[in-house]
């Protein structure tokens, strides 16, 4: 069952009143079902059956360490993609041997920092790179192990901004070239070639894009092996889709389309499997939205209705600075009243008070009539929402706040101007 329903007229998460949480904590304010992401976890871990694997939680989805933390009780390791983020998960109490550091750029203190905290893998993303990496180790006495990230070069039919495995993007390298870059990398002192890796992008929702990248991944491991490089490890990556459409149902709320509906982790991993499977490899994924993002929703205020000549304009206290998605990419964010009053629904622009004609949550959209000091929710946006918050407009960054069952917790302060001083 969702975590986030109706009870009497009145969205929840969980068993507590969300009209609550915003009336105490004020808006802009994220809050996160812990049922719920446990519920991600679980969808995730279960679609593997009974085949060993690892899950690396990708951090950049959502790194608040309270939510971390709960992820790694149920077991799942992280990929990190900064200084930062390793702090993180370490902070979380995730151990470093379920840790891999990604990112096309790693700085040289990364580079120490990780290997100083003993992680498991380094997927590496150029010859230049390996090159640092070994000499870094060396200075350091320590051996990097590294999985080679590969571009496949396959359309995952995802937004442009969050593609990344075709040739005119800037991760990996070409699979053309595989062989030769391991076979040079093997030869290095204080490099231990570990296998390789992919992620293809993010929010994909064809599941033959990762069928593709499985075939495809397998010929080149037996290529390697013909060629006495070791691949003992696989990381498939991340980028599995959510529904962001539709998400709640409800008689007083328009009909969503329900495009995307049959997305499941077992879709996907259990499309994949049985491919991967016969490579014989460890095998590791990274998933990162397939986690959060159904777990986690924005609550805003409705400050003003302004009606021009051709647009509806709800005016939120929320904005692209809180949550920038639907900005950045046109992501579709379901949006509903905290309340249903039985009001009947019209188009509307869900507007943001930023500076900017592209601030807005939601554009013609059907909603339930809203008016000043009315609370909506912008549904599915613990991935990449509070982590892609900005100071833009020198506006405070929102609280946090964690639910489980009826209670719930800050697990963030909402800023104060004193930070915008820092
Ligand atoms: N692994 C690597 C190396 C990644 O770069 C990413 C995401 C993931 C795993 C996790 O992908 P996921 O399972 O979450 O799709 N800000 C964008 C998404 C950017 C994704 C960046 N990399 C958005 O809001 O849609």
């Amino acid at each position: 069952m969702s975590a986030f329903t109706y009870i009497h007229q009145s969205l929840h998460c969980e068993q507590r009143s969300l009209k609550s949480l915003a009336l105490e904590c004020g808006t802009p304010l994220y809050v996160y079902s812990k049922q719920a992401l446990i519920e991600n976890c679980r969808a995730i871990e279960s679609a593997f059956g009974d085949i060993p694997h690892l899950t690396t939680y990708a951090v950049k989805a959502n790194s608040n360490v309270h939510l971390l933390k709960i992820i790694a009780a149920q077991g799942l390791g992280a990929d990190v993609g900064s200084k930062g983020e390793l702090f993180l998960a370490l902070q979380a109490g995730i151990a470093p041997d379920k840790i891999s550091v990604s990112g096309v750029g790693k700085r040289d203190d990364e580079i120490e920092y990780a290997l100083e905290n003993n992680v498991s893998a380094f997927n590496v993303e150029s010859e230049q790179e390996i090159d640092v990496l070994n000499s870094i180790a060396g200075r350091m006495g320590l051996k990097a192990k590294i999985l080679l990230r590969l571009n496949l070069d396959i359309d995952a039919g995802t937004h442009a901004y969050i593609s990344t495995s075709k040739k005119q993007n800037k991760f990996g390298v070409a699979s053309s070239r595989a062989v030769e870059v391991l076979d040079r990398a093997q030869r290095l002192p204080n490099i231990e070639v570990r296998g390789i890796h992919s992620h293809l992008g993010s929010q994909i929702t064809n599941v033959e894009a990762f069928v593709a990248a499985a075939k495809a991944l397998k010929v080149i491991i037996e290529r390697l092996r013909a060629n006495n490089i070791p691949v003992h490890d696989l990381d498939f990556g991340g980028g599995f889709g959510v529904n962001y459409h539709g998400f709640i149902t409800h008689s007083q709320l328009p009909t969503e389309s329900s495009e995307g509906k049959h997305l499941t982790p077992s879709g996907f991993i259990g499309a994949v499997l049985p491919i991967l499977k016969e490579t014989e490899c460890n095998l590791a994924i990274q998933p990162g939205r397939t986690i959060v993002a159904t777990a986690g929703v924005l609550l805003t205020e409705v400050l003003y209705r302004k009606e021009s000549s051709d647009k509806t304009f709800v005016i939120v206290d929320g904005g692209m600075n809180d949550l920038i998605r639907p900005s950045l990419y046109h992501a579709y964010h379901q949006i509903v009243p905290l309340e249903l009053t039985n009001a009947s629904s019209s188009s509307v622009d869900v507007v943001g008070p930023c500076c900017e004609s592209g601030d807005f949550f939601a554009q013609d959209r059907a909603l339930p009539h809203v008016g000043r000091g009315d609370l909506l929710a912008v549904m599915c946006a613990g991935a990449y929402g509070f982590v892609l918050s900005s100071n833009y407009n020198a506006r405070l960054r929102a609280a946090e706040v964690l639910v489980d069952g009826a209670s719930w917790t800050r697990i963030r302060e909402r800023e104060t101007l004193d930070k915008l001083l820092d």
